[in-house]
């Protein structure tokens, strides 16, 4: 009687540990449902979405006007900066202009040949520029 006692207890503790363990497993079970990942955005609708700032910055590129000398100052004069810096100038004399371009020769090395030199100041003296004033005469000044 007492075997069977021991042996009923023992029934009964096993299936509770059983019991207990199926019924553990099944709350311990948290694998939760798989995240979605957030939908795929093509690029291209992401620039429709946040569309792109234009800023449209003033361009102004003088035209060079045909003249004499026209092409030594084309080729030559608007290799290190923009026929903007003789536009921006005021309407120089002859003389001026003549030491500017020497001072592009000579200074900053323009790559030109003294008879390139006078044809670009013909140029701008007939584009940019006016004839020096004749010197006062003789007479005129008597
Ligand atoms: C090797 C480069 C170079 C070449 C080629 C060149 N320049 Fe310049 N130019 C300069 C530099 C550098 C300055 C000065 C820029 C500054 O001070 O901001 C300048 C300035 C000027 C200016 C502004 C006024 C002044 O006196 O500084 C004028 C006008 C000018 N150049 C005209 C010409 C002409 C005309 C030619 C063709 C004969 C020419 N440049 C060729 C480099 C050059």
């Amino acid at each position: 009687m007492q075997t069977f006692r021991v042996l009923a207890i023992l029934f009964f503790v096993g299936l509770f540990i059983l019991a207990y363990a199926i019924w553990g497993r099944a709350g311990r079970d948290t694998s939760a449902a798989p995240v979605e990942p957030p939908p795929l955005v093509p690029v291209a609708q992401l620039t429709e979405l946040k569309p792109v700032k234009n800023i449209e910055l003033q361009y102004h590129q003088p035209d060079l006007p045909p003249g004499p000398g026209h092409d030594v100052f084309a080729a030559e004069c608007v290799v290190c900066h923009s026929p903007r810096y003789v536009v921006d100038q005021p309407a120089f004399p002859r003389k001026e202009w003549t030491a500017v371009v020497h001072k592009m020769v000579e200074g900053y090395g323009a790559n030109l040949t003294p008879d390139q030199e006078k044809e670009t100041v013909n140029y701008l003296v007939y584009w940019h520029g006016k004839e020096d004033a004749p010197p006062a005469s003789a007479e005129n000044a008597r």
